[in-house]
């Protein structure tokens, strides 16, 4: 019911799309998939109309309509929440704005004009959009006290699930969606997770999040060689299938029968475990037909990551004293109290992503705590990764001159060497050239974490620093962090990453702090501190 055809995407020599021809077929979900810079947000840009492809059209059958999830999640933060919602029906809210201000002048000259919107607006049952823009929060968990407030009085997780309901508001019978998951915490993420798979019409959904694609997708669009490509199944059978494909490629003596047996004991064992997976729910459909035929090994690469030191710290690192934040009179975090050691890698945890924020943008000089203080050792450097990187993309720099401005030897300040570099971090030939501007979400990461292998400090603080990046990418992160030297302080929702990395963990609460050393594992199974937790978080 959605077909793209004949499309090409190109940004001067670089092909992004080469004479894509898909469908999209009613009541599945799609995962799409994709190295960092495939183009997966252009797509999904193109196909909402947001964006002119070089060449090509998107054909949506007639009659159906289509809904893209806002990802700023702030965007309408001076709107009142109810309004915020009937705005994702937007031909709706047009005839509505102006009927109302025609109202408030009446006069006979205008008179014929509010006739006019009058049947246009009854057509689209336009009366009753307030009451079922109201039910439909309701049913998402957002309170009737809540339908008249601002946006921004709202906390994180009720401003999602505001946003998801103007997507869903008039049934779409497309939602499209772009990384959904990125900010949000485990419970919004698996309350999202219930609702796609219950969700009757057509998704499509970019995420690098593979537990993500593996609870909703019933098929996986894999964005490679400038093509697109659907393969039934979800995430896993996908990855497994493509790593099957890459070893047999490789197998070059081995012969065509037992190469296909292979296979299907591959299938075989697969179809099993996937009927008694998750992903069976109401309206998924069985994964009927498995098929493998088709798959390339993949052309994803891995970035050189290594953080290096100038120098080591002594035994000085960072000491905190009673450190408080609020935020508009909501205590985030308080009694902290902290020594960091030189070759602690820290866990910063909270059930409040905002109390993390509030930490690393203190003892970052960003923001002014409530109380407390921070005193960090003089043979110490610190490199942060906030969460929020916009500010460091504004200008319109070559990414050669971008990542120029963090270098401090003249050998650092050299063309050749910056390319070479930036080669090293996928970025070679052409694309060192482009503007800082264009990057796709991951790219900017990359970029992030170019600068801080320049800045060689001793210490490393990482907001999410897994958030946008694709799979590969986040291996050679996870590597780079194990084999560094220095003290980490980091926040991250990726499991296998902290469990990987941290020696110590730091769990900030309204009411206090936990602090020990042991991994996340240990920490989470342990039954005193299960209770400790349950204390804290309390009112
Ligand atoms: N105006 C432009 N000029 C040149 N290159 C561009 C322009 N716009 C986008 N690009 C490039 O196109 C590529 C695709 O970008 P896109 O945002 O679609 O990637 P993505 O697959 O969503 O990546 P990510 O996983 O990081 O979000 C990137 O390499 C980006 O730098
Ligand atoms: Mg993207």
């Amino acid at each position: 019911m959605l077909s793209v055809s004949n499309l090409s995407v190109q940004f001067g020599k670089r092909v992004l799309f080469d004479d894509v021809n898909t469908t999209f077929t009613e009541g599945n979900c799609y995962g799409i998939i994709g190295a960092n810079g495939a183009g997966k947000s252009t797509f999904l840009k193109i196909l909402a109309g947001q964006q002119e492809p070089t060449s090509g059209v998107v054909n949506l059958e007639p009659g159906k309509r289509m809904s893209v999830l806002e990802q700023n999640h702030n965007l309408y933060d001076d709107y009142p929440v109810l309004e915020t919602v009937l705005r994702g029906n937007k031909p709706l809210f047009a005839i509505k704005s102006e009927m109302d201000a025609l109202y408030a002048d009446y006069n006979d000259e205008n008179a014929e004009r509010i006739g006019e919107l009058q049947t246009a607006f009854e057509e689209m049952d336009g009366w009753n959009a307030d009451s079922s823009a109201a039910a439909l929060l309701s049913n998402l968990g957002i309170t009737e006290d809540l339908h008249y407030e601002l946006m921004k009085d709202l906390d994180g997780k009720q401003k999602v699930r505001v946003l998801l309901a103007q997507t869903l508001f008039g049934n779409p019978d497309v939602l499209i969606m772009d990384e959904p998951t990125n900010d949000l915490d485990y419970e919004t993420i698996s309350w999202l997770v219930d609702f796609l798979a219950d969700f009757k019409n057509t998704i499509i959904v970019v995420s690098h999040d593979r537990h993500f694609l593996d609870s909703v997708c019933t098929h996986i669009s894999d964005i490679d060689f400038g093509k697109i490509t659907h393969y039934t199944g979800n995430y896993t059978f996908w990855y497994e299938s493509s790593q099957l494909a890459t070893r047999q490629r490789a197998q070059q003596n081995k012969k065509a029968e037992e190469k296909k047996k292979e296979l299907e004991a591959f299938i075989r064992r697969f179809s099993a475990n996937a009927a008694k997976s998750k992903q069976a729910t109401s309206r998924k459909k069985m994964i009927e037909k498995l098929n493998i035929n088709d798959i390339k090994p993949s052309s994803r690469r891995y970035p050189a990551i290594i953080f290096e030191r100038e120098r080591e710290a002594g035994d000085q690192i960072l000491n905190i004293e009673n450190l408080e934040s609020t935020l508009e009179g909501e205590v985030l975090f308080k009694k902290l109290n902290l020594n960091l050691k030189k070759d602690d890698k820290v866990f910063v945890f909270s059930k409040d992503s905002r109390a993390t924020t509030a930490f690393y943008e203190i003892i970052n000089n960003k923001e002014e705590p409530k109380s407390g203080k921070f005193e960090w050792g003089i043979t110490t450097s610190q490199s942060y990764l906030p969460v929020d990187n916009s500010e460091f993309f504004q200008k319109d720099l070559t990414l050669v001159d971008w990542l120029r401005q963090y270098a401090k030897t003249a050998e650092e300040k050299e063309e050749v060497y910056i390319r070479g570099f930036l080669g090293k971090m996928l970025f070679s030939g052409e694309e060192a050239l482009k503007s800082a501007k264009v990057l796709s979400g991951g790219e900017k990461v990359r970029c992030m974490l170019s600068k801080m292998m320049f800045q060689r400090a001793n210490v490393l603080m990482l907001d999410e620093p897994t958030n946008h990046l694709d799979l590969e990418s986040i291996t050679a992160f996870n590597n780079a962090l194990k084999n560094f030297k220095g003290a980490i302080l980091f926040t991250s929702h990726d499991r296998e990453f902290v469990q990987s990395v941290a020696n110590r963990i730091v769990e900030l609460t309204p009411n206090g702090i936990i602090d020990r050393y042991m991994t996340f594992e240990e920490y989470m199974e342990d039954d005193k501190i299960k209770k400790l937790r349950e204390d804290l978080y309390k009112e």
